[in-house]
């Protein structure tokens, strides 16, 4: 929810503007707002090109301020700021989605002399600047086990939205699939000395894509903001090639795919991953202690073969590759010299 009281304080502008069914009717700005008063010099990142010129008189019924009050504004605080910056107002009014306390005052976001952070913005930070009235993002971000930095760090919320006006949901500066593979298409490796997928790499040379990825749907498993699972996930899913059998343990996958493949040691039905009736799912992954995690076979994103099965499994701490080499046949498949010598399934056999 929006903390409509930060919200409702920063309005200056009369009017009235309907959000998410929400109501919300400004005050008068006749009334003055010292907090939008300028910064001493010395406080100050960046000034304002009209107020560095000392020209008051642009925005203010008097031109020079003998006592350091000018006056009151000449216009509605969104107009007047309309007047120098029409290209801004022009994107409010053109693009098919505006951001509400851009269309209803701009000094909700920038102080109109000068500011201590970057752009006139009237918070140092513009996560904070974003935060103070998401409230629902700041709790988000404080409760989540997992951050992801790009929401954290630097530009943060302005990595991916535009803080005025965009033509895309949710105020993003590209589609949401572009921005995650754009940023995520990189060999360079995190601070941990870990390196991550190159995911534009990853789409390119793996023909087969798991079908939300095929979707350009991440946020089908992935939580932007933040996460209570490892890796951003929505949901739980082991984090290691080895884990107890429990379906809660992997909601992640039976949000969309049956629990049922793994229930039962003999079926003809539930699964195609068996010998006869022989459920192969059952055998690796269902075991009280160490029951091997999908991972130990699928892909999740995108792989050279069918059925997400991966070239290579990632096996112990230092990640060795131990290679799966899979071979699909019309009625099943085999891997050899794996974990095990060559084994071979046919889902066909009575
Ligand atoms: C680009 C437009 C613009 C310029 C130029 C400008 N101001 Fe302002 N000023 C505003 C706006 C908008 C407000 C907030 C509106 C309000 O509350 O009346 C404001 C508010 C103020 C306030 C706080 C008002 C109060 O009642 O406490 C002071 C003081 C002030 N300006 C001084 C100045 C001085 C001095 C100059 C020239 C050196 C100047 N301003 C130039 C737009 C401007
Ligand atoms: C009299 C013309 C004029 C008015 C009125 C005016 N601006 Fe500006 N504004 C400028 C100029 C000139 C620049 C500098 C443009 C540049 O460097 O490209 C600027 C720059 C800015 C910047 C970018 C500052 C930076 O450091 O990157 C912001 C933000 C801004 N204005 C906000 C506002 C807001 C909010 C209002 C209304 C309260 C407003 N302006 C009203 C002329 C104006
Ligand atoms: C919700 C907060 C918010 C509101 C409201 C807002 N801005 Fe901004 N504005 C920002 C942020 C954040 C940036 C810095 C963008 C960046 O660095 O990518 C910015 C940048 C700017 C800039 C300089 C860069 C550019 O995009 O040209 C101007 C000019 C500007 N704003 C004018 C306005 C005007 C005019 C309004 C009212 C119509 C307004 N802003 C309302 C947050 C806001
Ligand atoms: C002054 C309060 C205020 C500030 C500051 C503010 N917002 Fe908003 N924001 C709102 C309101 C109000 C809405 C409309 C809520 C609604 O429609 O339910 C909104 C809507 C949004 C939406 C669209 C939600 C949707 O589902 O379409 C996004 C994204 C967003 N804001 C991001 C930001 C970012 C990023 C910043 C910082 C640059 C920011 N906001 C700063 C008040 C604010
Ligand atoms: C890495 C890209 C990214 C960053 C950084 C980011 N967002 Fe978002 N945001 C999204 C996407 C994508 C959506 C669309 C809904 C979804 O998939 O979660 C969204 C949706 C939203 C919404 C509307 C829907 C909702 O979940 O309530 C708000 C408000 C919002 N973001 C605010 C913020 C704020 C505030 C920040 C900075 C603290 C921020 N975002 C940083 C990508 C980002
Ligand atoms: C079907 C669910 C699902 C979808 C859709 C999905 N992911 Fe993932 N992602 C995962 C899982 C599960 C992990 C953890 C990998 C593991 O532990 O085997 C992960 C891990 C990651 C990681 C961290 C590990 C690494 O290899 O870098 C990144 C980054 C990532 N995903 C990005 C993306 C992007 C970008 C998209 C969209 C193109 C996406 N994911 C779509 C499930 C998904
Ligand atoms: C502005 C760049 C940027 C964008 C856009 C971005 N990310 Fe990230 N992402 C990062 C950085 C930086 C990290 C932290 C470094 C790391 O651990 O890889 C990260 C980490 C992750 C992780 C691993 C988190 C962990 O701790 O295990 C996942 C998963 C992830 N991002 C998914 C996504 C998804 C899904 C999207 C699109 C909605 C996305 N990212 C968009 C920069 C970005
Ligand atoms: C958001 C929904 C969604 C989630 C979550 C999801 N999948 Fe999928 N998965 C699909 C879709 C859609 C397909 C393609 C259609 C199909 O074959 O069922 C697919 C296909 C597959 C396939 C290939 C099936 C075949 O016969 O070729 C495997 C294997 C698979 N997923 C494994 C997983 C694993 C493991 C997880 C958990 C880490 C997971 N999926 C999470 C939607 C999802
Ligand atoms: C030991 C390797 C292995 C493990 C571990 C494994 N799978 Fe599979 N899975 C396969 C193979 C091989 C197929 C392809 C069967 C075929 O020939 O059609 C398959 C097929 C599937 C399918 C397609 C429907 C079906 O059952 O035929 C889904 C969905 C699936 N797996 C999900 C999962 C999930 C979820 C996990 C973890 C809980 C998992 N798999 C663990 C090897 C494995």
């Amino acid at each position: 929810m929006i903390n409509l009281r930060s919200f409702a304080t920063a309005l200056l502008v009369a009017g009235t503007l309907v959000t998410g069914g929400l109501v919300l009717t400004t005050t008068s700005g006749t009334a003055g707002n010292p907090s939008l008063a300028p910064l001493p010099d010395d406080e100050a990142v960046s000034s304002h090109a009209p107020y560095l010129a000392g020209q008051c008189g642009m925005c203010h019924d008097s031109g020079v301020p003998a006592d350091g009050s000018p006056g009151a504004v000449t216009q509605e605080v969104a107009e007047l700021c309309a007047t120098c910056h029409y290209d801004i107002d022009q994107e409010l009014h053109q693009r098919s989605v505006a951001h509400a306390p851009a269309i209803m005052d701009c000094t909700a976001c920038h102080n109109p002399h000068n500011s201590p952070g970057a752009s006139l913005l009237v918070e140092k930070e513009p996560k904070n600047l974003c935060l103070g009235c998401h409230g629902e993002i700041q709790q988000a971000i404080a409760e989540a086990a997992v951050q992801h930095d790009a929401v954290i760090d630097d530009a943060a919320c302005l990595n991916c939205h535009n803080p005025h006006a965009s033509d895309i949901q949710h105020l993003l500066t590209q589609l949401p699939f572009d921005l995650c593979v754009s940023c995520h298409s990189s060999d360079q490796p995190v601070e941990d000395g870990v390196v991550r997928t190159n995911f534009s790499q990853l789409l390119e040379e793996n023909p087969y894509h798991h079908g939300p990825v095929e979707g350009k749907d991440c946020s089908a498993c992935h939580l932007t903001h933040g996460s209570q699972h490892h890796s951003l996930l929505v949901d739980e899913y082991p984090e290691r090639f080895y884990a107890p059998y429990e379906p809660e343990n992997y909601a992640l996958c039976y949000r969309c795919h049956n629990e049922e493949n793994m229930a039962d040691p003999e079926t003809t039905t539930t699964t195609r991953f068996r010998d006869g009736s022989r459920n192969l799912h059952y055998l690796h992954v269902n075991k009280p202690d160490r029951g091997r995690t999908c991972r130990a076979c699928h892909e999740v994103h995108a792989s050279e073969n069918p059925h997400q099965i991966r070239e290579a499994v990632p096996f112990g701490p230092r990640g060795w590759m131990l290679p799966v080499n899979f071979t699909k046949t019309d009625t099943g498949g085999s891997c050899a010299r794996t974990c095990h010598q060559t084994e071979t399934y046919d889902y066909t056999k009575e």
